[in-house]
């Protein structure tokens, strides 16, 4: 799909080519991230496949053909892209936004506008959207939109250039997990650039990390972690002796609790009380009657309506955010212990609730890592 052959770029008064003979083979389909330090080479790298920027020598290639035999504005068009500070025409509503390289491509009124409406389905807002003027727009949604422009013409290949790095965290988990499920769906190419290595490991098929304008390691994200090439990627990902004392341990399924507690979105705030003082906890996860997650209910949040409200679906809180089983671990811990909570649910791909992981969850596992599984299961340690 996707091929450097000794690739360099001297910019004209600089001391050290910015890119330094760089090889990298990337399929189709696969997700790639760059990460490295600022001023590595990474924006570099990405604008040479799309020519924003030429290479001084070596080969790109895009499925076989050098790009510098093709059209620059044809190759570039594509190529969907999204740079960092989402640019979106201000003067243009949302929907000629998406349609922008549509109409550079001559696509008729009608095709652009069924396209627009089809894609602003993808990310969940509402079709009058469309109608909009970028500024009334929250700072997510605009991104979301500079993520449907990339993809209006359906280009097998597209190019993202830190495309969630100025949005909250919130609204980058779920812009993120929107995107991944959107990359499995259509079965797009994507590289993609990001300073962030949370980031790069929730979404790479393969992570490129690179400094001083040479790629020092390429694996997939468990590779990396496992086996750093050298210090420089040690410090880079940080250490995490955990995750290396139980290499067997990749994925949230395999630690999760198979059997949260939970009560179903129709029951009475009453049963839901006693369910939550029968089984000594004061949070449930609440699902529909075939197991899929619609959100949880606290202790709390039935206190303040007991009297107004009878049913659980009226209190609960439908934001609570879940994981995938099959999601790293190691990506699910960190977001735990950074976000303070104290479980996440995890759940399949069709958001049905498969199980839970909780902070008694890690602590088992530290205990386990520390010393043995036997001890933990009950043998006598004092
Ligand atoms: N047009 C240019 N002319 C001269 N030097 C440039 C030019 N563009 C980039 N460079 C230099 O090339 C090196 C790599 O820049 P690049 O923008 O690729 O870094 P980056 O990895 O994307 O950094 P960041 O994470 O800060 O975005 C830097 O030293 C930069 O100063
Ligand atoms: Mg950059």
């Amino acid at each position: 799909m996707l091929e450097f052959k000794e690739v360099t770029k001297q910019f004209e008064g600089n001391d050290y080519p910015s890119v330094h003979k760089l090889n990298l083979k990337i399929e189709r389909g696969e997700f790639v991230v760059f990460i490295g330090p600022s001023g590595c080479g990474k924006t570099t790298t990405m604008k040479m496949i799309n020519r924003l920027i030429e290479p001084s020598s070596g080969e790109i290639l895009v499925d076989g053909v050098n790009v510098l035999k093709q059209n620059a504005v044809q190759l570039r068009r594509s190529i969907g892209y999204v740079i960092q500070q989402i640019g979106l025409m201000p003067h243009m509503t949302v929907g000629e936004n998406i349609s922008l390289v549509g109409s550079l491509l001559k696509w008729n009124k009608e095709k652009q506008q069924k396209r627009a409406k089809e894609l602003i389905s993808l990310v969940d807002l509402p079709e009058e959207y469309l109608n909009r003027y970028p500024h009334e727009l929250s700072g997510g949604q605009q991104q979301r939109i500079g993520v449907l422009r990339a993809l209006a013409v359906n280009p097998p290949l597209i190019l993202m250039d830190e495309p969630f790095g100025a949005l909250d965290p919130i609204t980058r988990d779920s812009l993120q997990e929107e995107f991944k499920k959107l990359q499995r769906e259509m079965d797009k190419t994507i590289v993609f650039v990001t300073h962030d290595m949370d980031e790069a490991i929730k979404l790479a098929d393969k992570i490129v990390i690179m400094n001083k304008g040479e790629i020092v390691q390429a694996g997939t994200p468990d590779d990396i972690l496992r086996h750093p090439a050298n210090e420089f990627v040690e410090d880079f990902i940080g250490k995490d002796r955990l995750l290396e004392s139980r290499p067997e341990v990749t994925r949230v399924e395999q630690i999760m609790n198979p059997n949260p507690i939970t009560i179903e979105e129709e029951s009475s705030l009453k049963e839901a009380i006693q369910k939550m003082h029968a089984k000594r906890v004061d949070s449930l996860l609440v699902v529909d009657e075939s197991g899929i997650l619609k959100g949880y209910v606290d202790i709390e949040m039935i206190d303040s309506n007991y009297k107004k409200k009878n049913q659980v679906y009226e209190v609960m809180d439908t934001a609570k955010y879940a994981v995938d089983k099959n999601s790293l671990l190691r990506d699910t811990m960190y977001r735990m212990l950074r976000s303070g909570s104290s479980y996440v649910p995890v759940v399949t791909d069709n958001n049905k609730l498969a199980g839970i992981v909780t902070r008694a969850t890690l602590a088992d596992m530290v205990y386990n890592t520390i010393w043995g599984d036997e001890t933990a299961e009950g043998s006598a340690i004092e």
